[in-house]
């Protein structure tokens, strides 16, 4: 492209204590373009976002937006520049209406002086912005009645009708099913169009070579290589994205034995309707379905964590009562939580604290005083066999890129060496070439006898690990494969049962 780029970045570096998360980085995007920014867990991605956003501040480099000179110090000064972030947590009000988001801190006003909110305008005017943007959401629906996907469609929204010319997204497709990302990316195409450029950040490759046109990727804080779209193949990105070859799903001869859980008439949570499963000594159990067809809540019943109305659970063939996490882990059950920040992590503790927090009793003698050569060691295992990327032990969780924030929570539980083990979207957030380690180790944990149940929302993870599959739609089994019957049509079948198809952003 031989026009003016509308962003510039130049030599920018930043260093955090101990790593250098940036090292003379130049990063440019042209008007009306879709950039994919790629790299491992740790390359850098979310760090060069903030700084353009204004959450960092660079220690060197010059960025250069619209042909000017520009040094965002916080997130208002960026925004009114043009430049709007969507992060993976949403940043809107719960209890507000979709057109109260939109506009927040500018809602048009009946008298000015007087400074009473014109609702009527407001939703009017939000009923425009959202229908030119093909956003088929009520705006005086209440945001906490949406979806993640209509929220993230309104966040967006909200962002485009700030006049942006840049939109920015960190991972924002990374909770949300096939479906609703389409819709994202109708959005984002129509943005295009409008000559709004985005940068958009994904783990999810097949999903970045569907709407990008072009891809820059990073390793260890450096911008390694850039392709357009109609050079890049996915083996080309991996290449550079981890330097090396990466083989996915690593099938190994295992042999499946007896049962060891089993869940008899399970019901919850005002969703899960009479759910039986058994998962074998060796086996891994793929959990198919789509976002919110009760697979989480199956996990969070059997493990504890909410109460369950009906059924039956059964450890090596004797009922067990599980009344909270505790009891479960008692019987030999680890939970590998689909929210990492929520329920994973404790963000305040240090990476070392979190992944030894739930084999503390086993390392401590009969004071409570921990063996710290112990706790060194088995930490230092887990950030071998994970790959994590942290500059020290002492690190805070918080302060770690989101993919080796997911690897904690792994290994944490990983220590805990369960008998059982349900995994609930393990590789959500995680770069190609550590997806197909944390593949390795789990296939692993199976031949050494480990029982898996595999919640995954990625077909080709469920197909590529499970030895069988079962299939949820609304609260409710809907189907069942053994590895021979394996068919990604007749999955989605099953899994799309009692749905009504209507629009894509409904409730
Ligand atoms: N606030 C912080 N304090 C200390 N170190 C940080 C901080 N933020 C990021 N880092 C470090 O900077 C490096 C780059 O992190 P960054 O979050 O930019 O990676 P990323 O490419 O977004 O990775 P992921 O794909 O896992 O989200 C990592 O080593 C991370 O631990
Ligand atoms: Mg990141």
């Amino acid at each position: 492209m031989n026009h003016q780029p509308l962003l510039r970045m130049a030599n920018i570096s930043k260093h955090f204590p101990g790593v250098q998360a940036l090292d003379n980085v130049d990063f440019e995007v042209y008007p009306g373009e879709i950039v994919g920014l790629l790299g491992e867990n740790g390359a850098g991605k979310s760090t060069l976002i903030k700084i353009l956003s204004g959450v960092y501040t660079k220690d060197q480099g010059s960025i250069y937006f619209r042909g000017e000179s520009i040094d965002p110090k916080n997130p208002q000064d960026s925004q009114s520049l043009g430049i709007s972030t969507i992060y993976q947590e949403l940043a809107l009000v719960p209890q507000l209406s979709v057109a109260e988001n939109l506009f927040l801190n500018r809602e048009p006003r009946l008298i000015p002086a007087l400074g009473m909110i014109d609702f009527k305008k407001m939703e009017a005017d939000a009923r425009i912005i959202l229908h030119d943007l093909g956003v088929d959401i009520p705006p005086n629906k209440l945001l906490k009645d949406l979806t993640v996907a209509a929220q993230q469609m309104v966040e967006i929204t909200k962002a485009v009708s700030r006049n942006a010319n840049l939109i920015l997204m960190d991972e924002p497709t990374s909770a949300l099913s096939n479906k609703e990302v389409k819709a994202i990316f109708e959005i984002m195409n129509r943005l295009k169009e409008k000559g709004v450029s985005v940068v958009f950040v994904s783990h999810r490759l097949e999903e970045v070579m569907k709407i990008v046109d072009r891809v820059i990727v990073m390793r260890d804080g450096q911008r390694v290589g850039e392709l357009p779209i109609q050079e890049a193949s996915m083996e080309k990105i991996i290449r550079l994205m981890v330097g090396r070859e990466v083989g996915l799903f690593h099938k190994i001869e295992k042999e499946i034995k007896e049962p060891v859980l089993e869940v008899r008439g399970l019901s919850g949570n005002n969703l899960v309707k009479d759910v039986s499963l058994t998962v074998r000594k060796g086996e891994i159990v793929g959990l198919a379905g789509l976002v919110g067809a009760g697979r989480t809540d199956v996990a969070r019943l059997i493990f504890g964590a909410d109460r369950r109305t009906s059924g039956t659970i059964l450890i090596n063939n004797e009922p067990v009562q599980i009344n909270n996490p505790s009891d479960a882990v008692k019987y030999g059950i680890g939970w590998v939580p689909e929210d990492r920040k929520q329920q994973g992590l404790v963000l305040g503790m240090n990476m070392k604290e979190n992944a030894s927090i739930a084999i503390l009793q086993r390392i401590s003698n009969l004071f409570g005083v921990i063996n710290l050569k112990q706790q060194n060691e088995i930490v230092k295992n887990y950030i071998k066999k994970l790959n994590i990327a942290t500059s020290s032990m002492e690190k805070q969780v918080n302060e770690l890129s989101g993919g080796n924030q997911q690897k904690v929570v792994l290994a944490k539980w990983l220590a805990t060496k369960p008998k059982v083990l349900i995994m609930d979207e393990p590789t959500r957030g995680i770069d190609v070439g550590a997806k197909a380690e944390v593949h390795a180790l789990i296939s692993q944990l199976a031949k050494e006898g480990m029982a898996i149940l595999m919640i995954s929302s990625e077909m080709p993870e469920i197909m590529g690990m499970s030895d069988r599959v079962i299939v949820m739609c609304q609260g409710r089994i809907t189907g069942e494969f053994d590895t021979a019957d394996f068919d990604q049509e007749e999955i989605m079948t099953c899994a799309t049962k009692f749905l009504v198809f209507d629009s894509p952003t409904a409730n």
